[in-house]
Formats: structure tokens, sequence, C-alpha cells
């Protein structure tokens, strides 16, 4: 029974399928369709998955409440997802997921001809914005709009073949070159007469983030890019009651870098300096090879410390901090990333100290997971009628998309507060604010 906690959230029923639409069929997307498929068939566990994994306290310690997130919450159930993807290289989900080396044989041949029957359909794709692919499956339009309303036909196209009951987007294509917002990204009717005039402020991935809000469907944008994350698009979501949200998952460094800044504000100890350098060989690391895709990619990852450490209301301890973040393509590594990171602490009377952090991690094995987190909490979010940027999700991106004049939240303890506080009030339980005060002073 839901305790003193308010109304909670009418939310309609998960009922029927689930389709979910990705940009971009290459490593994180087939990692997370076959992972998915494996989970369904009982070959394997969905670790990484708050959503499937976690479960979610409620009321007071000695109630001892704590169902599984899943069984809180109407989420959509995995027997129910259906998947279609966009991608300017032809192959399959089955090529593209042996292409990218992530998935061994016995999590891919015993499901092949499932992979197999996901084929992409012909991209929004221009080279100006990702400059190290060559796609050669792309659609031909003489305007960046006729491009939005093609895009616009495969959702109403997919909805239709795969009797798909409601639909989320989500971005996990390459991330293109660095814009940063512009006259033609302010308001709808400029955006649309830029898209008209084939104005460069509009990147390919703005336009699937239009024809997904003008079709009714959640976007959320897995890569640094711009994307939605401008005032035009930000509207568009608003007026037609649809969530938004971005950028950019948080996986590996950046995801250690939002647990280890905390803990040192927390104890103020303080920080001279963070030097970050990623070996990296997959496709991903080739298209960041490129200093422009490189660019948006660094401003996501410098963002975070900034914001934790707050410089200005601690000039001591961190007015003077050396960030500096590298990312090295190498091929022998593939998907198989190592993230170093060198950390130049100092703690009482100045008295320096180094931390080494070597993560030798699988890029996509920590995205697949938060994909799969924000295809079922962006489905929710619609159908409990919350609208524009799900701050309450920053928890999976490495630079939340907030309010204009918010400042993001980056400590993922703090995120996590934040999205589980989201999913009481949800269900009019209530909020868990620690303070326990009451096992001590009894009234
Ligand atoms: N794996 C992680 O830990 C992680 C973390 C944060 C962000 N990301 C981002 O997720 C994205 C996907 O990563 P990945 O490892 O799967 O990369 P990938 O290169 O394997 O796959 C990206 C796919 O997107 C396709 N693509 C490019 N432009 C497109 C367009 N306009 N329309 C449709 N498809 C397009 C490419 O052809 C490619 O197949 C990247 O932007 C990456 O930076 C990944």
């Amino acid at each position: 029974m839901p305790q003193q906690g308010g109304a909670g959230r009418d939310i309609a029923p998960a009922t029927g399928k689930l389709g979910v639409m990705l940009v971009g069929l290459g490593a994180v997307s087939t990692t997370f369709i076959a992972g998915v498929e494996n989970v369904r068939r009982g070959t394997a566990l969905p670790i990484g998955s708050l959503t499937q994994m976690g479960t979610i306290r409620l009321g007071k310690r000695t109630d001892h409440r704590a169902p599984k997130i899943k069984e809180f919450l109407p989420l959509a159930d995995l027997k129910d997802l259906a998947f279609t993807a966009w991608d300017p290289i032809p192959d399959d989900a089955y090529t593209a997921a042996r292409k990218a080396g992530v998935l061994e044989p016995h999590h891919l041949e015993p499901i092949a001809d499932f992979l197999k029957g996901i084929t992409p359909l012909p991209a929004a794709f221009d080279r100006n914005y990702v400059k190290r692919l060559n796609g050669t499956h792309v659609k031909n339009a003489p305007t960046k709009r006729e491009l939005a309303e093609e895009l616009r036909q495969d959702i109403r196209d997919f909805k239709q073949r795969s009797g798909a009951d409601r639909l989320v987007m989500i971005w996990a294509a390459s991330t293109e070159v660095f814009l940063t917002p512009g006259p033609a990204h302010q308001s709808l009717a400029a955006f649309e007469r830029a898209m008209e005039c084939n104005d460069p402020a509009i990147a390919p991935s703005m336009l699937y983030a239009y024809a997904a809000l003008m079709e009714n469907v959640p976007f959320a944008n897995g890569a640094p890019n711009l994307t939605v994350d401008i005032p035009a698009l930000e509207r568009l979501a608003e007026e037609r009651r649809l969530p938004i949200g971005g950028k950019d998952f948080k996986t590996g460094q950046t995801m250690m870098k939002t647990v280890l800044a905390p803990a040192f504000k927390a104890r103020m100890l303080g920080l001279a300096g963070w030097y970050s350098t990623n070996i990296l060989g997959n496709r991903d690391g080739e298209v960041l090879d490129d200093p422009e895709s490189f660019k948006t990619k660094e401003e996501s990852k410098l963002g975070v410390l900034e914001y934790i450490l707050q410089p200005d209301q601690y000039p001591e301890l961190y007015g003077n901090v050396f960030h500096k973040v590298r990312i090295n393509y190498y091929p022998p590594r593939g998907d198989n990333k190592e993230g170093w990171d060198n950390i130049d602490i100092f703690g009482w009377l100045g008295y320096p100290m180094q931390i080494k952090v070597d993560f030798l991690c699988r890029d996509s094995i920590l995205a697949a997971p938060i994909v799969l987190d924000l295809a079922l909490y962006f489905d929710l979010a619609q159908r409990a009628r919350l609208s524009g940027i799900q701050e309450w999700l920053s928890f999976y991106f490495k630079s939340p998309q907030t309010a204009p004049g918010l400042y993001p939240e980056h400590d993922l303890f703090i995120q996590q507060t934040k999205l589980k506080n989201t999913l009481r009030w949800l269900k009019g339980e209530e909020q868990i604010t620690h303070l326990g005060i009451e096992y001590y002073e009894k009234a």
C-alpha cells in the first residue's frame, strides 16, 4: 500500500508490443538486441540493467519492503520488445554483430536467424557530420525536410509492420561533429525553415529526433551530439507531451569519474589534476579519431568535474585543476577499451597523493543495459504523461540535459537517488530522505 507519498500518477498499462527504433546498428545496438534475445531465451542474465535486476526500497528500513523495480512499476516486458534500426551500412544485425566482435559465437549463433531478420533501413546520413564513415545505404532527397518526412514514413511503416502499440527511438549511431546552438535551433519555425533550405546547422541526428517527436515517439540520445538538446525540439517535445533526454551514455571512464570525484569532494580532499586516456579499436574509436567528432565527445567528458567539484565554492581545493581527456584509436583492442586515469589529489596541509585507475572494460557490454533501461523508462515516462526533458534519467548520461538555467547533477549516487525517488513519486510512495532520526528519537 502506498504510504504518505501523495497521489501518484496514473500510468497507462504496458499492453501490447513496444517497438524500439535504434538509430545506428553498430556495436552498441547489436549487443543490446542480441542480449535481449538471449535473456528472453533464458541463456543469459541482463546484468547491468537496473530495470531488470534492481530493487527499490519502500518505506522505512524496518518495513523490509524492497520489490524488484520491474514488479513495482508497469514496465514493458522483454518478451514484448520488437526492434528496428537505420544504418548507412547495409549489414543485418547478425553481420554487424560479428563485425563488431563484442559477443562470442555462443551468444550469436543460436539466435542467428533472429538477428538476420533485422535489416537496417536506409539512413539519413551525411558524411559532413561523420567524416570517417563512408555510408552507401542512404536516403536521397533534395532537402533535409524531405529526409525527415521519409523518416516519419519509416516510423509509421515499422509501427504497422511490427504491430507495436508504442514506440521509442534511441540514437546509438556515430558521434557527429561538434555543433553549437544557433539561430536555426531556437524555434520550431526556424528549425523547419532551416531544414527546407538545407542549413548546415541541421545535423542528421536532429532529423531523426524531429521525425520521432512529430510521430509522438519519445527520443533519447546516447551520443554527445547536440541533437534534441536545442530549444526548438525541447519545446516541440513539451507541446506534444513527449519525453526526451540525453546526452551520451555514461558507461566506463566517466561513470568512474562521477563516483570518485564526489568522494573527494565529500571528504574535502583537493584535486590538482586528472589525466584520462583511452585506447579503443572499434568503429566508434575510428569515428572519434576525427578531431571534429572527438571535440563533441571531449566536451561531454570534460564537463563532469566542473559541476561536481564546484571550484567557485571551493577555490583552495578545486580552483586550479588540470583536466585532460584523450581517446586514441588502437585497432588491436576492438571494443575492449582500456581507460587509464591518473589522479593527483592533495590532503591535510596540502600533501600530494596519487590514484591510478586502469579500467579494462568492454564498451558495448556497459552500454547495452543502458539502452534497455532507457527504452523501458522512456516508454514508462510517456505512459505516465511526463513530458520534455527527463532529468531523472541523468543517471544514464555523461552530459545530462536539464531545464534552461539549471546545472546538471553528475554525481552517480545523487542521480540514482533522483531516479529512485521519481519512481516512488510516480507510485505515490514516500520519498526516502535518509534522515532516519525516527529510529532513535521515538515519540
Ligand atoms: N559503448 C559505449 O560505452 C558508449 C558510451 C557513450 C556513448 N556511446 C556512443 O554510442 C554510439 C554508438 O557506439 P557504437 O560503439 O555502437 O558505434 P558503432 O560505430 O559500432 O555504431 C554506430 C553505427 O551508427 C551508424 N551511423 C552513423 N551515422 C548514422 C546516421 N546518420 N543514421 C543511422 N546510422 C548511422 C554507423 O554506420 C554505425 O554502424 C557512438 O556515438 C558512441 O560514441 C557509446
